[in-house]
C-alpha cells in the first residue's frame, strides 16, 4: 500500500457564506452575496445564505464531526462583514468572538485551523461606496481587515490564505456576471484582478513585517482546471498552454515571477493594467505555499473563429481573448456540475505548477464533486464520490512519488452547503445536510476518508 508522507495534511474545507447563516445576527453587516442572492432570478430556486447550514449556531457539533473523521486540518473563511460590518473602521466584537470560539474549539479537538480571509463575501458597503474590487481603495481596506484578523486570531492561527480563487471573483463576478456583484464586462475582470493581487500582496507584506513573531505562514489559493491539448498539433499545444496562462499564471506569475504572463500582455493590450516597479517588488514571493483548488479537465484546441464552446463556464478567462476552444471527451464521466472526472489531469496540473514555479510546496486547498445524494434509512451511499476521491488522491500519491512537493489535501466540502448560483441543488459534502431539519449525516465517502486518513493512504 502506497503511503503519503508522514506529515501530510488531511483536511476539509468550507466558506463563511456557504455554511454560516446568521446573515444579520449579532451585528453582522450585509455582504455582496446577501444582496446578490436577494435579487430574483440570480440563485436557483431563490436560495440564499440567510440560514445555510446554520453553522453559526452549530459549529461545536461540526467540529465534533470533523474530529470523528480524524481530519488534521480545517479550512474555513472569515466573513469580513461579520467582524467589520461596513468593511472598514468599526469592529464588531461579537463577530470576533464567534471566530475566536470556533478556533478554540478546533484546537481543543486537535484540528489545525487554516483561515481564508476572503472567500467572496465582500462587505456591501465597500461595493457601494468604493466600487468593490474596481476601486483602488480596496487594497488598503483589505490590508486593514487582514491586520485585524492577524491581531485577534494570529496567536492561535498559523496558516493564512489571503484570497480564495481571485479568478472566480474576476471572471464570474465582473466578466460573466453570474456571481456577485453580477457585472458583465470584457475589461473589468482584468482591473478587478489587478486590485485583488495588490490587496493580497499588501496583506502578506504587512503580516511578514508586523507579525513574524507569530511564526505562521501565509499564501493565496488559486483555482485551475487542467487543459489537455486536443491533438498533437503545435497549434493545439500552444492553445492549451495559453489557456493555463490565462487561467492560473494570470494570478500566479505576478507572485512567483513579478509580472503578468507575456501572452496576456500581447493579447490584451490596454485592458491589462501595468504594475509599477514598486508594486512588482511588493508582490514577488508573497506566497509561502502554492494553494490550489482543482476540480476538472477539458481539452483545449486552437480557436480558428468557429469555436462552439465560447463563454462556457470554465473557459479560464474571457474566451475571445484567449482564442481557445474547449471541449470534453465523451467517455469522461461527469459529476452533477457536469465537470469531468479526470484524475490524471490533476497530476499533470501539479507537474505544470512544479515546473513553472520552481518546485513550490503545493497544498490542494479544494478538490471534490457534486452528486445527487439521497438519505435512505439514515445512510448516504455516495459510491461515486468515494471513487472520485480515491482516484484523485491516488493521482496525488503518484505526483508525490515523482518528486512533486504536495503537502496537503482539503476535501471540498466538509458538508453540503449553499453552492452559489446553484443554491442548494448541488451537494458537495462529505456530510449530508437535510436543509429542513439541518441535521448532518456522514456519507459513505466520509467513512472512506476517515480510513484513508487513519492509514495515510488512498489505497484503502
Ligand atoms: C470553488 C469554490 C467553493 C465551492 C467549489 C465547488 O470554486 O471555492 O466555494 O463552491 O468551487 O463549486
Amino acid at each position: 500500500m502506497e503511503k503519503f508522507p508522514k506529515d501530510f495534511i488531511w483536511g476539509t474545507a468550507t466558506s463563511s457564506y456557504q455554511i454560516e447563516g446568521g446573515a444579520a445576527l449579532d451585528g453582522k453587516g450585509p455582504s455582496i452575496w446577501d444582496a446578490f442572492s436577494s435579487i430574483p432570478g440570480k440563485i436557483f430556486e431563490g436560495g440564499t445564505g440567510d440560514v445555510a447550514c446554520d453553522h453559526y449556531h452549530k459549529f461545536k457539533e461540526d467540529v465534533q464531526l470533523m474530529k470523528n473523521m480524524g481530519v488534521k486540518a480545517y479550512r474555513f473563511s472569515i466573513a469580513w462583514a461579520r467582524v467589520m460590518p461596513t468593511g472598514k473602521d468599526t469592529v464588531n466584537e461579537k463577530g470576533i468572538q464567534f471566530y475566536s470560539d470556533l478556533i478554540d474549539e478546533l484546537l481543543k479537538a486537535d484540528i489545525t485551523p487554516w483561515v481564508t480571509l476572503y472567500h467572496w463575501d465582500l462587505p456591501l458597503a465597500l461595493q457601494l461606496e468604493d466600487d468593490g474590487w474596481l476601486g483602488t481603495a480596496i487594497v488598503d481596506h483589505f490590508a486593514a481587515y487582514a491586520n485585524l484578523c492577524f491581531e485577534r486570531f494570529g496567536d492561535r492561527v498559523k496558516n493564512w490564505i489571503t484570497l480564495n480563487e481571485p479568478w472566480v471573483v474576476a471572471i464570474l463576478g465582473y466578466g460573466q456576471g453570474v456571481f456577485a456583484p453580477g457585472r458583465t464586462s470584457n475589461s473589468e475582470p482584468y482591473l478587478a484582478a489587478h486590485h485583488l493581487i495588490l490587496a493580497h500582496a499588501k496583506a502578506v507584506n504587512l503580516y511578514r513585517e508586523n507579525y513574524s513573531y507569530q511564526a505562521g505562514q501565509i499564501g493565496i489559493t488559486n483555482n485551475c482546471d487542467w487543459r489537455e491539448p486536443l491533438t498533437d498539433s503545435q497549434q493545439d499545444k500552444a492553445a492549451a498552454e495559453r489557456a493555463l496562462e490565462f487561467f492560473l499564471a494570470w494570478f500566479a506569475d505576478p507572485i512567483y515571477k513579478g509580472d503578468y504572463p507575456a501572452v496576456m500582455k500581447e493579447r490584451l493590450g490596454e485592458r491589462l493594467p501595468n504594475f509599477s516597479a514598486a508594486e512588482k517588488e511588493m508582490m514577488l514571493g508573497t506566497s509561502d505555499f502554492f494553494g490550489l483548488n482543482h476540480y476538472t479537465t477539458m481539452y483545449a484546441a486552437h480557436d480558428d473563429g468557429t469555436g462552439k464552446n465560447q463563454n462556457v463556464y470554465g473557459n479560464g478567462g474571457i474566451s475571445e481573448d484567449q482564442a481557445v476552444d474547449l471541449s470534453l471527451d465523451k467517455n469522461w464521466k461527469l459529476t452533477n456540475m457536469n465537470w469531468a472526472v479526470v484524475p490524471w489531469g490533476c497530476k499533470k496540473l501539479l507537474a505544470w505548477i512544479d515546473e513553472r514555479y520552481g518546485q513550490p510546496e503545493i497544498i490542494i486547498t479544494e478538490n471534490g464533486c457534486a452528486y445527487v445524494d439521497e438519505l435512505v434509512d439514515g445512510e448516504v451511499d455516495d459510491q461515486e464520490r468515494l471513487d472520485f476521491y480515491k482516484g484523485y488522491l491516488q493521482a496525488c500519491q503518484q505526483a508525490i512519488s515523482e518528486g512533486i512537493k504536495l503537502k496537503g489535501f482539503f476535501a471540498w466540502s466538509f458538508m453540503d452547503n449553499f453552492e452559489w448560483a446553484s443554491g442548494y441543488s448541488k451537494r458537495f459534502g462529505l456530510h449530508y445536510v437535510d436543509f429542513e431539519t439541518l441535521e448532518r449525516t456522514p456519507k459513505k465517502s466520509a467513512l472512506w476518508f476517515k480510513d484513508a486518513i487513519a492509514q495515510n493512504s488512498a489505497d484503502v
